[in-house]
Order: structure tokens, then C-alpha cells, then sequence
């Protein structure tokens, strides 16, 4: 397969250990782990977007995490623009920073209270040495407010995180991931906190600054329904693993995988006239445990078509049209 994409992750695995009290630790003698990531592997091609989805605790955060080399993985490698950063020292990190930049969530967290937003953004131009002087680097924080639509940027500069609207905070956040203009940036449920109607608002944000900026972008979320104004590609995963990956288009009109059917099955219709969502039909059951997850295939205990082989063995990954990929048994027994 050739390799032009800008990143690649192989078989990357996460363990977390189990934190355990004094009595815990009296009467346990295996070291228990939280298996966040059970080997995904997956390629973003340069100007494109990913979606990962899936449901909470899938171990989405912890991927996005781990592309970004902000956490060791315990096994797996990870390719930037070609090269394997796995071996990397944080010092060694250190210039491929400014090419790839995360958004989280909550705006409200990730700003310093203190700090007014103009400095705020100029910030990461201080750390990687960007722009001659002051004066220089401020110019280049009011253009880039101007391109998240904060304006007048002079005004919005000298302000508070306090004193603007969620909305606005999460362009800040966006402003001060793009002042070093990364080449790939990971979207953690950038939109989540938002109301409706400003949350399609950013996302056309996003896509916007995609195109100008030729960005490329992880986009996590667990909310299927948001991938569809960003996303080129969509990896459904399920307790550490990539259960299914495809176009859009293949997710949306020909998901294979029956964990993927039920969560398109759960998008809320949008039509106004209709006026009602369409009933939820995740599978009932919880999501089971990453500290024990069941053997076989991940999704078994909840699956509807489950067989016998479904709770010995994990299903290989049958690429069932070109691009379209499926972890499931179904599948595999053609
Ligand atoms: N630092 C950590 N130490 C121990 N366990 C962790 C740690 N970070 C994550 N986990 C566990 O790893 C699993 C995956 O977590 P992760 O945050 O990646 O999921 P997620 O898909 O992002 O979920 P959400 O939608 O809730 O954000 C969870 O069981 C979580 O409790
Ligand atoms: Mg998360």
C-alpha cells in the first residue's frame, strides 16, 4: 500500500493501570489494566478528514492522545508525515509540535482565566519561536481572530474568556491550534458542549479553515449525526477497537457492522415536518468493562446475530468493498 498518507497508526495498543486502594492491593495479586486501546490502526490522507466514533469510553480520547504522542502507547507505532514518531523524546517532539495541534472540548478548561485572549493565541508563536517581535506576533493573533470571526479582532483581543460566549471561546481555542499552522489538528468532541445551532456554526467554521488552511483533521465525537458536514472517512470504534471504517458514504448508506447499523439507526431524523426522532435502537445492555473485556469479538454480549465463534475469537478485518472495512464474523465466514 503506498504510503502518502500524513499519519498512520499500526496496531497502536493503550493500558492503563488499574488503580487500586491499600485493601485492593492486599488482595489482588495481578496487576489489573484498563485496555483503552486494543490495537487500531488506521490512515489519514493529507487534506482529509476522520471521523472516530463511538460511544463513551470506546477509547476515543485516548487514540486522539496517542497520535499525538501526549501518551506513551504500550504497543504499536505512529507515522507523522512519513516518519515513525514512536521512538520520539519529548524533546525530540518538540518541532513537530506546531504541525499538530488538539482542540478538546471544553473551551472554558483549556483557557487561563488570566490571560487575555489575544495572549492567549499569541502563546504557542512565544513557545516555538514564531514571528520577529511582539509587535509582528500580534499581528499575526488579529489576523487569525479575523479568520475564526472574532471581530473586530483589536477588540476581542483585549478581552477575558469570561467575558465572551462559548461559542466565541471554542474559536479562540481553534485560533490558538492554527497561530502555528499545523498540518493536522485532532478535534476531541470540539462541539460538543455547544448548542445546536452554534455548533453547525463552528463545524462549517471547521471546514472552512480546512480548505484555506489545507488542515487535516482527526475528528473525534460520539455523536454520529456531526461527522456528516466534516467528516471524508469514519472509523467506528467499540471498546478499543475499529469495529468498521469506510467512506462516509459507506457508513451512512451501507454499514456492514451491526454495532454501526445500530448507530445509524439511532441518528435523529432532521425533518422538521415529521417533527419526531426516530426511536433509539442502540442494543440494550451496558457497554462491558475495559478492565475485563469479553473474548472474541468486543461487541458480542450485545449483538444481535451472535454465534459461537462471535464470543471465542476476534473476527479479522475483511475489506468488503475497496476502502470499506469490517471487524465482524458475518463477514469473515464468506
Ligand atoms: N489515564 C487513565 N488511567 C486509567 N484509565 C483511563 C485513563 N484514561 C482513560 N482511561 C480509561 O480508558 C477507557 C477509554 O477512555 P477514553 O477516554 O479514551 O474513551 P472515550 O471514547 O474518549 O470516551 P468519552 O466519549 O467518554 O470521552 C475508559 O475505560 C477510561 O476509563
Ligand atoms: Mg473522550
Amino acid at each position: 500500500m503506498k504510503d502518502s498518507a500524513l499519519v498512520a497508526v499500526e496496531n497502536l495498543v493503550k493500558h492503563f493501570p488499574v488503580r487500586m486502594n491499600f485493601i485492593q492491593m492486599l488482595f489482588t495479586r495481578e496487576k489489573k489494566k484498563v485496555h483503552a486501546v486494543n490495537g487500531v490502526s488506521f490512515k489519514i490522507e493529507e487534506g482529509q478528514t476522520l471521523g472516530l466514533v463511538g460511544e463513551s469510553g470506546s477509547g476515543k480520547t485516548t487514540t486522539g492522545r496517542l497520535v499525538l504522542k501526549l501518551i506513551e502507547p504500550t504497543d504499536g507505532r505512529i507515522k507523522f508525515m512519513g516518519k515513525d514518531i514512536t521512538p520520539l523524546k519529548p524533546k525530540e517532539m518538540r518541532p513537530l509540535r506546531r504541525e499538530m495541534q488538539i482542540v478538546f472540548q471544553d473551551p472554558l478548561a483549556s483557557l487561563n482565566p488570566y490571560m487575555k485572549i489575544g495572549e492567549a493565541v499569541r502563546h504557542p508563536l512565544v513557545i516555538h519561536k514564531i514571528g520577529r517581535n511582539r509587535i509582528q506576533q500580534r499581528e499575526m493573533v488579529l489576523e487569525m481572530l479575523e479568520k475564526v470571526n472574532l471581530r473586530p479582532p483589536e477588540e476581542f483581543y483585549n478581552r477575558y474568556p469570561r467575558q465572551i460566549s462559548g461559542g466565541q471561546r471554542q474559536r479562540v481555542v481553534i485560533a490558538r491550534a492554527l497561530i502555528t499552522r499545523p498540518k493536522f489538528v485532532v478535534a476531541d468532541e470540539a462541539v460538543a458542549m455547544l448548542d445546536v445551532s452554534i455548533r453547525s456554526q463552528l463545524l462549517k467554521l471547521m471546514v472552512d479553515l480546512k480548505k484555506e488552511f489545507n488542515l487535516t483533521y482527526l475528528f473525534i465525537t460520539h455523536d454520529l449525526a456531526t461527522t456528516k458536514y466534516i467528516c471524508d472517512r469514519i472509523a467506528v470504534m467499540y471498546l478499543g477497537h475499529i469495529v468498521e471504517e469506510g467512506s462516509f458514504k459507506d457508513i451512512y448508506s451501507e454499514p456492514a457492522h451491526p454495532y454501526t447499523k445500530a448507530l445509524i439507526s439511532a441518528v435523529p431524523e432532521p425533518d422538521p415536518k415529521i417533527m419526531k426522532t426516530k426511536k433509539k435502537m442502540i442494543p440494550s445492555g451496558e457497554v462491558p468493562n475495559a478492565i475485563e473485556p469479553p473474548p472474541g469479538c468486543p461487541f458480542h454480549p450485545r449483538c444481535p446475530h451472535k454465534k459461537a465463534v462471535c464470543s471465542r475469537t476476534f473476527p479479522e478485518v475483511v475489506e468488503i468493498s475497496e476502502g470499506h472495512k469490517v471487524a465482524c464474523h458475518i463477514y469473515a465466514r464468506r
